[in-house]
């Protein structure tokens, strides 16, 4: 039995104790955030307003305090949205975390100083070096993980025998885990497909999605490849994997769909999605500074024709 904790109460978070619970670790939730998280969780059945369904008892809810990280755990695992990265890269340096950890987060960062893209373990890392870091990403709608669909995922560590043994920690037979040694092609993949799929969401009919599927994949390898991740980690969980699970569905396609039917984003989000996080439009923002410098527009055409329907509210002519 290993101690496990999960940092993040969301969606994501809460759903990955199950199949840990289902492993017979000892499993502990907290929720540094979210107040109809802690609500959630906190409570007696921990019914889950996101995931619609209750916890298992045997899950743990934890306040978030400092006083967390004193004890020493098995795994620590980060299941925080984009937002909340800064937050925890600033408390693992404070405690000096010695335990390993798996982040579930997907995102990039853009450093405005130094003008750079960062993947969320090279920000972790960037504060606290000694970090013992894996990363976990793929196609996983955290509702179907909650109710025990079969599940394929993959986890990334340089050091594959450490992705080895979370994996084995964590596995079950309705998750299932692939390996890769490319930490920063997994991360750049399960990032860029949430731009993707809004791309590919605005095709309307199946075989103009099918056409954009298509060249989105060409686009994603060129910049994987330019960024010193691995071409063929597109072809991944974590690339076209991922792809497919955000592009049929989701809230990423759902926008996209809108912006095909020629609505622009600001009017879209406002009449139909004006409570939704649309994490590809997030993404957008944060790394089009850096794109729109450092790219040719004719090798990703539709990544600049997202970038400028988005940032200039223009409509999206594809
Ligand atoms: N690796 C995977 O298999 C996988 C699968 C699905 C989603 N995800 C990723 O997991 C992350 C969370 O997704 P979710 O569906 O649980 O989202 P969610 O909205 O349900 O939960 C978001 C979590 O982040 C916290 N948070 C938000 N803003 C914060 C801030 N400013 N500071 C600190 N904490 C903050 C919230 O309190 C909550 O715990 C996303 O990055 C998502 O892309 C990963």
């Amino acid at each position: 039995m290993k101690k496990i904790l999960i940092i993040g109460g969301g969606a994501m978070g809460s759903a990955f104790s199950i199949p840990c619970i289902d492993n017979n670790h000892k499993v502990f939730i907290t929720e540094p955030y979210s107040q109809r998280f802690i609500k959630n969780l906190s409570s007696k059945n921990k019914f889950h307003s996101a995931l619609k369904i209750n916890l298992p008892k045997k899950l743990k809810f934890k306040k978030y305090s400092n006083k967390l990280f004193y004890e020493k755990y098995d795994l620590i695992v980060i299941a925080l949205s984009l937002t909340g990265i800064n937050f925890i890269a600033n408390e693992l340096k404070k405690f000096k975390v010695k335990s390993p950890i798996l982040v579930l987060t997907k995102g990039l960062k853009y450093e405005k100083l130094n003008k750079k893209i960062f993947t969320i373990s090279q920000t972790l890392l960037k504060s606290s070096p000694k970090l013992n870091l894996s990363v976990l990403k793929g196609p996983c709608l955290a509702k179907e993980l909650a109710r025990k669909c079969k599940t394929s995922v993959i986890i990334a560590n340089k050091n594959i025998k450490i992705a080895k043994l979370l994996g084995k920690m964590i596995s079950t037979k309705y998750y299932l885990i692939e390996y890769s040694k490319d930490v920063i092609g997994v991360e750049i993949c399960s990032a860029i497909k949430n731009i993707y799929s809004m791309i590919i969401g605005s095709g309307l009919s199946l075989n103009k999605s099918s056409s954009l599927f298509q060249k989105s994949l060409s686009e994603m390898k060129y910049i994987t490849k330019s960024l010193k991740g691995k071409e063929d980690t597109v072809l991944s969980l974590a690339g076209v994997g991922d792809l497919y699970v955000s592009a049929a569905g989701g809230r990423n396609s759902k926008m996209g769909n809108y912006l095909g039917q020629g609505f622009t984003f600001q009017r879209a989000k406002k009449k139909f999605m004006a409570n939704d996080t649309v994490e590809g439009e997030q993404l957008v923002r944060e790394i089009a500074p850096f794109i729109l410098k450092k790219f040719n527009s004719k090798k990703i055409p539709l990544m600049f024709q997202m970038i400028r329907s988005i940032l200039k509210n223009k409509k999206f002519l594809i």
